[in-house]
């Protein structure tokens, strides 16, 4: 299956002009890339606009609400769905740490997007990391994130592991290492085994996410055993962002 690249552009940048631009230069220098399935997810306000400017690349959404009516300031399924998105980012770290974004309410979030037939990036990722196992919060996280989620959704799932100190925002963030990914990865699909038996589990596309950058990406995907990545900051250097997904496959 072909990797699947995820750009994260969060609140950048600042205006519709460069949002256009950035998503332009994208779509020029993946276009001649096969095998890497290039998804771009811009702030709310430039949906639109950058939905245009990438026409044959996906789009995404990096937060959603779980249901159309009067919630003052929020974005539904619905909505995103007119707009042309495909994938919505659920949970972020960033969300629960700065906006108090709760299991439950990512729970409602990965119900919603999938019932609306969109699929759900569920980021999971410990805090802290002290020893060299994956922490069990990682494995909470994705049971509360997936309660009441029935087996036939799952193809539309993908988990993003993003260990929340690898975020290169983060004071003192460095990329997790290639083999702890790896491990993430047999800890991730042995839940979803738990849950959903073996051949979902086998299934299910996991992708990394913490300060990727063309530089580390292969070691990821090749020694990391991963599906894809999650991409920040390097997201939005559009010559490094074009180099990432060539090296990614
Ligand atoms: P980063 O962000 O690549 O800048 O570390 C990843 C993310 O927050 O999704």
């Amino acid at each position: 299956m072909s990797k699947i690249i995820i750009a994260n552009w969060k609140s950048n940048p600042s205006g519709i002009k460069e949002a256009f631009s950035l998503a332009r230069k994208i779509r020029e220098g993946v276009a001649k890339i096969k095998n890497a399935e290039v998804v771009i997810a811009p702030p709310f306000p430039f949906l639109e606009q950058v939905g245009i400017a990438v026409k044959n690349l996906k789009l995404g959404a990096q937060n959603v609400f779980w249901a159309d009516g009067p919630y003052t300031g929020e974005v539904s399924v619905n909505q995103l769905k007119n707009l042309g998105v495909k994938y919505v980012i659920v949970g972020h770290s960033e969300r629960k740490i700065y906006l108090g974004e709760t299991d439950d309410m990512i729970n409602k979030k990965v119900r919603a997007v999938l019932a609306g037939g969109l699929s759900a990036v569920l980021c999971v990722g410990e805090r802290e990391r002290n020893g060299i196992e994956i922490p069990p919060a990682v494995g909470e996280q994705l049971k509360n994130a997936l309660l009441g989620v029935k087996k036939n959704f799952l193809r539309n799932l993908i988990v993003a592991y993003e260990p929340v100190w690898a975020i290169s925002t983060m004071p003192g963030a460095k990329p997790d290492t290639p083999d702890n990914a790896f491990k993430a990865m047999v800890y991730i699909r042995k839940i979803i085994s738990g849950l959903y038996g073996q051949e979902s589990a086998d299934s299910l596309r996991i992708i990394y996410g913490g300060s990727v950058s063309a530089g580390n990406i292969r070691s990821f995907m090749r020694d990391g055993g991963m599906d894809g990545a999650l991409v920040g900051g390097a997201s939005i250097r559009p010559e490094e962002f074009v180099s990432l997904v060539r090296n990614s496959i």
